[in-house]
Parts: structure tokens; C-alpha cells; sequence
């Protein structure tokens, strides 16, 4: 362990079981260092690979990564054509690794508008890993919070046109259902890197619990120590789920989760 790595006791007990991530400062990055934008992609995939297997050796459950996002198709075509270019190599590259480590990968997003071979090599991907019981990845690709909640709803809509759901029996819960990552617990911790303080249509529902962490350093450099030290700030945090701070004090650790 280097000088500076935070000591294991420096790990907080109280982990969250899932973690998103907005991974912004790429461009920033390479910027500073006079190199092209696509240098500060390349290097965020380093900090990609770092962050799952940091999620993986400490039992996290699910990683949640925002990796292209329904807006992102405004970029210069050529910055797009470069990170479509990137997610194949990467995908090629890293999938046996990720298998081997027993992490489940799983797109969430509309990937119909992706070149065939990226949406194929998704499809392999996700089929190699799907029984993997480690750490289940989430890559947001084209996606989009609105477009999320807008797919549920079409679908409960189709229901009720089909006469097999009435109006009134939708609830929240049901809506939830139908959502990207409806099988897993929503994100407990949310991260944003290089300095912006926004959700710029990431998880818009599935967050609205969640604890928020903003941080300035570029997502290339964000390492073990500033992962850990998201984590300590999510340690320390009372999560009051709209209860008051005497309440949730009043439960033991296993129903203040579930408060
Ligand atoms: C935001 O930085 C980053 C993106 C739009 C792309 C994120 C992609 C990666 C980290 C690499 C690939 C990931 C996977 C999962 C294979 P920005 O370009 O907006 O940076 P800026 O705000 O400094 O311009």
C-alpha cells in the first residue's frame, strides 16, 4: 500500500449498496495537458477500471456508470464517433476480465441507436456475465432519466389501453417496476466529478434519496483515496428517508437502511 493510500480501517463499515457515478472532467483533463479531448477518454477508462475493482473488493453491490448520455449525440460528430470507437475497444478489451472477476455487466439505455457492432458486442457482453453473482456494473448508454421514466409510463400505458390495468391502480410503485435497474436497490451514493453540481438527467427518479457527492477532481483522476474519501463522507452522513433525526437514531443499522 502506497504512503498516501487511506489505511484499511479508513474503509467505513456503513458501505453504500450501490454507488452512480457522473464521470465529468474527461475533456478538462486532457486539456490541461495541451493533449486532445479523446486522451482524457482514453484515460478515463483507467479510472473505470480502477473504480470497479475497488467496488468489487469491497462487496459493493452495484456500480452505476454514466458513460454516454442521450445528450451527448450533440457533441462534435467526431468526438462521438471517437467514444462510440472507445466503449467497442473497451468493451473487447476488458469483458473477460470483468467475467473473470465475477462482475455482472448490464447496459441500461437505449442502445437501438448504437452502430450494429457496438450494440452486439453489448448483447455478447451481457450474456457472458449475466450469472455472475459479483459486483452487478451498470453502463448508462444513451441514456437519459426523462427517457427512462417515459419508457416505463409508455409501458403501463400499453397495459391500460389493453384493458389489463386500470388508471388508478398506478402508483409509484408500479412506475418503479418498469424502470431501468428495478431489481436492484436505488443508488445510495451518487458521485460527481470535475466540479459540476448538477444530475443533467442521469437517475432523475431513481435518486431521489440518494446522498449527493460533488467533487472538482477530473474523472481520469479520480483514484482509491478519492473513492474512499466519497465513501467516508457517505459514512457520515444520517440518511432520514423523511423520518427526524431521533427516529432514525431509535432503529438499529439493518432498518435504518430500509427506513
Ligand atoms: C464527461 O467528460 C465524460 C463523458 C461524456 C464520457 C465518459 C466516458 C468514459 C469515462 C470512458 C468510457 C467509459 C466506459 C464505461 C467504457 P467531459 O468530456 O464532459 O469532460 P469536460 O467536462 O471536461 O469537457
Amino acid at each position: 500500500m502506497s504512503e498516501t493510500s487511506p489505511a484499511l480501517s479508513e474503509i467505513p463499515a456503513n458501505l453504500p449498496r450501490h454507488v452512480a457515478i457522473i464521470m465529468d472532467g474527461n475533456g478538462r483533463w486532457a486539456e490541461r495537458r495541451g493533449s486532445p479531448r479523446f486522451a482524457g477518454h482514453k484515460a478515463g477508462v483507467e479510472a473505470v477500471r480502477n473504480v470497479v475493482e475497488i467496488c468489487g473488493e469491497l462487496g459493493i453491490q452495484a456500480l452505476t456508470l454514466f458513460a454516454f448520455s442521450s445528450e451527448n449525440w450533440r457533441r462534435p460528430k467526431k468526438e462521438v464517433g471517437l467514444l462510440l470507437d472507445l466503449f467497442i475497444t473497451a468493451l473487447e478489451r476488458e469483458v473477460n476480465k470483468l467475467h473473470n472477476n465475477w462482475v455482472q455487466l448490464r447496459v441500461i439505455g437505449d442502445i437501438n441507436a448504437f452502430p450494429a457492432k457496438l450494440q452486439q458486442r453489448i448483447c455478447e457482453a451481457m450474456q457472458l456475465t449475466a450469472a455472475n453473482q459479483g459486483l452487478i456494473l451498470n453502463i448508462a448508454a444513451n441514456y437519459g432519466g426523462k427517457w427512462d421514466i417515459t419508457q416505463a409510463v409508455r409501458k403501463l400505458a400499453m397495459r391500460v389501453a389493453d384493458g389489463g390495468l386500470q388508471s388508478a391502480a398506478i402508483t409509484a410503485e408500479l412506475i418503479a417496476t418498469e424502470l431501468s435497474m428495478h431489481d436492484l436497490p436505488e443508488p445510495d451514493l451518487f458521485i460527481r466529478t470535475g466540479g459540476e453540481q448538477r444530475i443533467s438527467n442521469f437517475l432523475i427518479w431513481q435518486l431521489a434519496y440518494t446522498e449527493l457527492y460533488f467533487t472538482e477532481t477530473l474523472w481520469p483522476d479520480f483514484d482509491r483515496i478519492e473513492l474512499i474519501k466519497a465513501l467516508q463522507s457517505f459514512a457520515s452522513r444520517q440518511r432520514r428517508f423523511g423520518q427526524t433525526g431521533a427516529q432514525i437514531l431509535a432503529l438499529d443499522e439493518d432498518q435504518r437502511n430500509r427506513a
